[in-house]
């Protein structure tokens, strides 16, 4: 949530930031604003709204010569959108600026402290109170100040710091939030994410919780909160490119990004799978197969979208590694009294790395002896930093708000973990591994082939189903959870209230919902629950219910009995929630453009929750 973007260079300091902002937008985007040192003074321009509104108020401004400053874009959790709450924000002299992501828990004391002492505040933010803090320790040493201010800080803070009596110079820190920062030839950068450093630097360094670093075009240098002693920080080469977070030609992120789901699921599996003889390479787990033999469960942790994925994994681990699984809600689990040890295996799953529940959980079961194996997509955030190892997905940078190309490699990299556990436990033979993993190796040619099919009919659907206010998504077995993502995808992006359900908990509740003005979409594949599938199409069906099936090529019956059918190919069933997603992805996708939503930006959400 919010992003940061800093510089100091040789550039000119508005396009740089502006375009950092235009990369991070997806992290927050209720407010934007930037500052930077101008005639010996500081310059502060915010705006309420999406960016492009700060870049007009920002016209008169092109010619600054300035090449350093910060920027902010906002989601707001203290204060509303409104530009006196939007950042930077400045000290009582106005010559101090800060731009934060996270949340000052004892903000409150702070302000009615800084009060008595006699600051004045402007906002309604938690972020001020930094600001007039730094002020109140402030001589003529701003690294000190910063230093001493965060010791009276609770809570979680990715900042920047700029200064007009020092113009050469920003103050980063960092404890709880991300924060990382890019070096190249005589210019330095800071930022709350990679795609904001790509266009300029590969070479970046991961700030971490308790640490300091101060930016300058010598280069940067970072040291600890605590003691003020320098640290000496790796420098990590990415290999993401700035043209891998751009559209590419598409419309939005989310299209683009559902459109790469075939690559995106390769580069998950590809040099990690032997499918002739069974065999899955993880070494980067950093399990040896004593410990996955002598496991007694396994915890998946995680939020949304890859709670869902999780979901699906538990599947996958209890059939083929034998292994009980617990799939938790991070933000649930995390207040629990948990059962954890040295046996068990907790594997977070997270696109961001950064997600705030999770890594909290993370931190819980690591303190009760678990083993901590992540799957995620950001290289070097914290939650791979904090993990014992980590699967990566390799699905590229995802930009739109709606997860979709890192669930579905979330799903490939929990399938090949199943199986390298189910390898390892001598839970399942060699055939059979061979054959799952060649099911898996056709999954991107089978999505490849038909996206352009799915892509109509989920418009057709879209045209006519676009006006409904409440729709419920219905799955058995493997489909339940892709049922529970659909429903996601749907009201996250079009505001259209969807419930995902078990079909057959249908008759515990949610069929006295059922009614011409409730389209139930059904997702029907041709697996070993497919009868009872079908009794439960029959119910809604009987009760006047409007049918959307999601089902397999020539299933007649199945196409008699609904309004709309989608056909996907048959294929092995455990590899149905890669091909059963897609569709749901772009019916959502096109329902949220019929209805003049944001697609990549939908109302109050953000796409990294760094906060609780
Ligand atoms: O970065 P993470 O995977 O940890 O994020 C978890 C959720 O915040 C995320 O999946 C969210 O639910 C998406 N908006 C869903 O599309």
């Amino acid at each position: 949530m919010c992003g940061i973007v800093g510089y100091v260079g040789h550039r000119r300091i508005l396009p740089v930031l502006l375009d950092g902002l235009r990369r991070l937008e997806y992290r927050g985007y209720d407010s934007a604003g930037v500052a930077w040192p101008e005639n010996g003074d500081l310059k502060r321009v915010r705006a309420k709204g999406k960016l492009n509104i700060l870049e007009e108020t920002l016209e008169d401004f092109r010619s600054t010569r300035s090449s350093i400053g910060l920027g902010h874009t906002r989601w707001a959790t203290h204060g509303r959108p409104t530009e006196e709450n939007a950042h930077p924000h400045a000290d009582c002299t106005g010559r101090l600026v800060v731009v934060h992501n996270g949340i000052i828990e004892n903000y409150f004391a702070l302000r009615e402290q800084l009060k008595k002492e006699g600051h004045v505040f402007k906002s309604d933010t938690d972020t001020e109170v930094l600001a007039h803090l730094i002020e109140k320790y402030l001589e003529d040493d701003l690294v000190e100040a910063v230093l001493r201010a965060l010791k009276d800080v609770e809570g979680a803070y990715a900042l920047g710091v700029l200064w007009a009596d020092k113009p050469d110079t920003l103050v980063a820190a960092r404890k709880q939030s991300p924060l990382v920062l890019g070096i190249a030839q005589d210019e330095s950068f800071m930022a709350s994410d990679i795609p904001a450093l790509l266009p300029y630097t590969k070479k970046v360094v991961f700030l971490d919780d308790g640490e300091l670093a101060v930016l300058s075009t010598g280069g940067i240098k970072v040291l600890s909160i605590n003691s003020g002693d320098e640290i000496e920080k790796e420098i990590q080469e990415i290999k993401w490119d700035a043209a891998m977070a751009e559209k590419a030609g598409y419309k939005h992120f989310m299209l683009k990004e559902i459109y790469e789901q075939p690559q995106a699921i390769l580069n998950t599996f590809r040099g990690r799978m032997l499918p002739d003889t069974g065999e899955v390479e993880l070494p980067e787990m950093g399990l040896s197969d004593e410990v996955i033999k002598g496991l007694n469960k396994v915890v998946l942790l995680a939020c949304g979208t890859s709670w869902h994925a999780g979901l699906v994994g538990k599947y996958w681990i209890e059939k083929w590694a034998r292994l009980p699984v617990e799939v938790e809600l991070a933000s649930e689990f995390r207040y629990r009294d948990l059962l954890l040890d040295e046996k068990s295996l907790t594997i977070p799953i997270s696109q961001s790395g950064e997600t705030a529940d999770t890594l909290a959980g993370l931190r819980i079961a690591k303190e009760l002896g678990s083993r901590i194996v992540s799957i995620c997509n950001v290289v070097g955030s914290t939650i791979t930093r904090e993990s014992d190892g980590t699967v990566y997905t390799h699905a590229g940078p995802e930009i739109g708000v709606a997860s979709t190309k890192a669930f579905t490699s979330q799903l490939t990299a929990l399938y090949l973990l199943a199986l390298y556990m189910a390898e390892r436990r001598g839970t399942l033979n060699e055939q059979e591994r061979s054959r799952l993993l060649k099911a898996l190796l056709d999954v991107p040619k089978i999505i490849e082939d038909r996206l352009g099919e799915w892509h109509e009919n989920a418009f057709a659907l879209a045209d006519e189903f676009y006006t409904y206010s409440d729709f419920l998504y219905l799955g058995r077995h493997l489909q339940f959870p892709i049922a529970l993502e659909g429903a996601l995808k749907l009201k996250e992006i079009s505001y259209i209230h969807a419930e995902g359900y078990a079909a057959g908990e249908m008759k515990h509740g949610p069929i006295a919902l059922i009614d011409r003005n409730m389209p139930v979409v059904a997702l029907v594949p041709k697996d070993h629950v497919y009868e009872k599938m079908v009794s439960n199409v029959e119910e809604v069906k009987s009760r006047r219910g409007i049918v959307i099936s999601v089902g397999v090529d020539g299933d007649e019956g199945l196409n008699r009995l609904s309004s709309v059918m989608i056909s996907v190919p048959e294929v092995e069933a455990d590899i149905n929630p890669f091909i059963f997603t897609i569709p749901l992805q772009l019916v959502a996708y096109e329902i949220a453009l019929a209805r003049g939503c944001d697609v990549d930006q939908p109302r109050n959400l953000a796409k990294s929750v760094t906060v609780e």
